[in-house]
Parts: structure tokens; C-alpha cells; sequence
């Protein structure tokens, strides 16, 4: 596997595999790698008979009082983890390589509307500005066939999906589902952050999501009434701070009031320091 640092390396790279024929699978990550990032290689190297993985921590999907600084990072143990699950290439741009300008500046900014209102847009004001602008950065650098995300973050795949539907960006956006630690806390690099009793207690995140699916199972439609058993069952631990548990469209992430079509139930929850996402998506045999 190769590692580049340069956005003419990694066009050239693409280049002469294109020449060849191949496919371009894309997998973007922040970097600090787990099974959550290894399942989208693997379905990457599945589709896709070249698989690129970009790992840059985005300065500009950051808030000024949040862990840009103290985001773990490790290239080394990323490049074995990588390469382990199929990666063919690293692209590691320095913050200077993807934003010439200095500071993480770009004068030019992706802005999608609506479906960044709520959820982590609600609660992290510019974050998808800053999301949806570096991969867009990312999808003119590589132009990949294909471009895998995981479900882990649904708001995001739907604000992706979104920007490439509206700028007829030429990329097949594929979700991909939650991968999840045995005792079921959805797998994230911010894990490593938790105390064990933080750990401990934030096992209540995808335990209140399962109830809820029981719940809907059991003949739940009433939004209310789904959520506030989410959050009753959330607070019961002590060391759980709720930033939201919202029960939207899926699609759209607009608000329902009873439980219709394929909805996105989703949570935002602080340890300690550490804030936590998970959702899952409600069907309806
Ligand atoms: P990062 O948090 O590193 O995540 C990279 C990809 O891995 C995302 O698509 C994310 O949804 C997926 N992922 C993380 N945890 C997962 C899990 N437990 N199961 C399945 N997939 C999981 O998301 C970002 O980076 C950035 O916002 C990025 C898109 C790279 C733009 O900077």
C-alpha cells in the first residue's frame, strides 16, 4: 500500500489506475482507525477495483471550543489498519496541502440547506459547511466511481447525498451500516476519550435505541411518546447529558409526528467530555 501526502501525487495515482481500467472506490476518514472505517474499505474493495482512503482531520468541520486539537491521530497504526481491510492508497494532505490559503481558509464554501438545520447542524453550527466542503474538495481531487460512508453518521450521508443530487457531482454515494464494540456502543474514534465508567454508562446509548425498535414492534407511532422513552431511559444514567433525541424523515430530516415511513432516530449525548452519536433507522413491517 502506498501513502501520499500530495494532492498531484494522489491525481496522478488515480490517473494511471483509470488508464488501467479500474474502477475508484473512495473512503474518507479522519484517520484514527477502526472496524467502523475497515467495513467501508472492505465494501470499497468489493465494488471497486481500486480503493483510495483520504485521511485528513478537516480544521473546517470544527467549532472554535471543539477537540480539533486533541482529535487523536496515529498515520502509522492507520496505514496497517488500512491496508489490513484493503486499501490500496493513502492520501494524507498536510492542513497547508488542502488549504493553501492558510489557517484552513477557503473563500469558496459548499452550503446545504435544510437538512443541516437540525440534529448535529442544530448543535455544531458550520459543521456540514465545513463537511460538505472538504469532500467536495475531496471528490474533485479524486473523482471516484463510488464513495462509501457509514450510517453512523446518517445526517451526514443524507447532507452528501444532498450536494451531489443538487451539483451533479459524478459519484455514487453508498451507506454503509453501524458497525458496533460486542456490548453494542457504536464503534468511533472519540471512544478512546470515555473513562470506564463514562464506557460503562454509555452503553445506555444503543440500549435505548433497541427499546425503541421494541417499542415500534410493539405497535408505537406516536413521536412523543418514542422520544421521551429514549430520554427517560438515557437519563437514568448519571453521567449521561443530553444534546438531543430527535425522530425525523429520513430522507429529508424534516419533523414527523407519527411514526409513517422509514424514520431516523437519532441522539447526541455527552460524557463527560466526550460527545457521543448514534441513531438508528425505525421501519415498519
Ligand atoms: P470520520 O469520523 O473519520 O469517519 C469516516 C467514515 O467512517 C464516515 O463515513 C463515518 O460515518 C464512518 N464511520 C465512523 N464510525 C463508524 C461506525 N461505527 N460504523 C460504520 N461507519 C463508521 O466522517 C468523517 O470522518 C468526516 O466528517 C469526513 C467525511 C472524512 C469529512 O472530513
Amino acid at each position: 500500500m502506498i501513502i501520499v501526502n500530495t494532492i498531484q501525487e494522489i491525481r496522478n495515482y488515480v490517473r494511471e489506475q483509470r488508464a488501467q481500467g479500474h474502477t475508484i472506490g473512495f473512503v474518507p476518514s479522519m484517520g484514527y482507525l477502526h472496524e467502523g472505517h475497515q467495513s467501508l474499505l472492505r465494501a470499497s474493495k468489493e465494488r471497486c477495483q481500486t480503493t483510495v482512503m483520504s485521511i485528513f482531520v478537516n480544521p473546517l468541520q470544527f467549532g472554535p471550543n471543539e477537540d480539533f486539537d486533541r482529535y487523536p491521530r496515529d498515520l502509522e497504526r492507520d496505514a496497517k489498519l488500512a491496508e489490513a481491510a484493503g486499501a490500496d492508497i493513502i492520501f494524507a494532505p498536510s492542513v497547508d496541502e488542502m488549504y493553501p490559503r492558510g489557517n484552513g481558509q477557503v473563500l469558496t464554501h459548499v452550503d446545504v440547506e435544510e437538512v443541516t438545520l437540525q440534529l448535529c447542524g442544530a448543535s455544531r453550527p458550520g459543521h456540514f459547511r465545513g463537511v460538505s466542503t472538504v469532500v467536495s474538495k475531496l471528490f474533485n481531487i479524486v473523482q471516484p466511481d463510488q464513495a462509501f460512508f457509514g450510517m453512523k453518521d446518517a445526517q451526514q450521508v443524507a447532507v452528501l447525498q444532498t450536494m451531489v443530487d443538487d451539483l451533479n457531482i459524478p459519484v455514487e454515494i453508498v451507506p454503509c451500516p453501524i458497525v458496533r464494540e460486542p456490548d453494542g456502543l457504536a464503534m468511533s474514534s472519540r471512544n478512546v476519550f470515555l473513562t470506564p465508567e463514562e464506557r460503562q454508562q454509555a452503553l445506555v446509548l444503543s440500549q435505548a435505541l433497541q427499546q425503541a425498535e421494541q417499542l415500534v414492534q410493539a405497535g408505537a407511532r406516536d413521536v412523543h411518546q418514542i422520544k421521551e422513552a429514549v430520554r427517560d431511559m438515557i437519563q437514568s444514567q448519571p453521567l449521561a447529558d443530553i444534546d438531543y433525541v430527535e425522530l425525523l424523515n429520513f430522507r429529508d430530516l424534516s419533523p414527523i409526528l407519527s411514526l409513517e415511513q422509514p424514520a431516523l432516530l437519532a441522539l447526541a449525548v455527552r460524557f463527560g467530555k466526550t460527545r457521543l452519536i448514534d441513531n438508528t433507522v425505525l421501519t415498519i413491517d
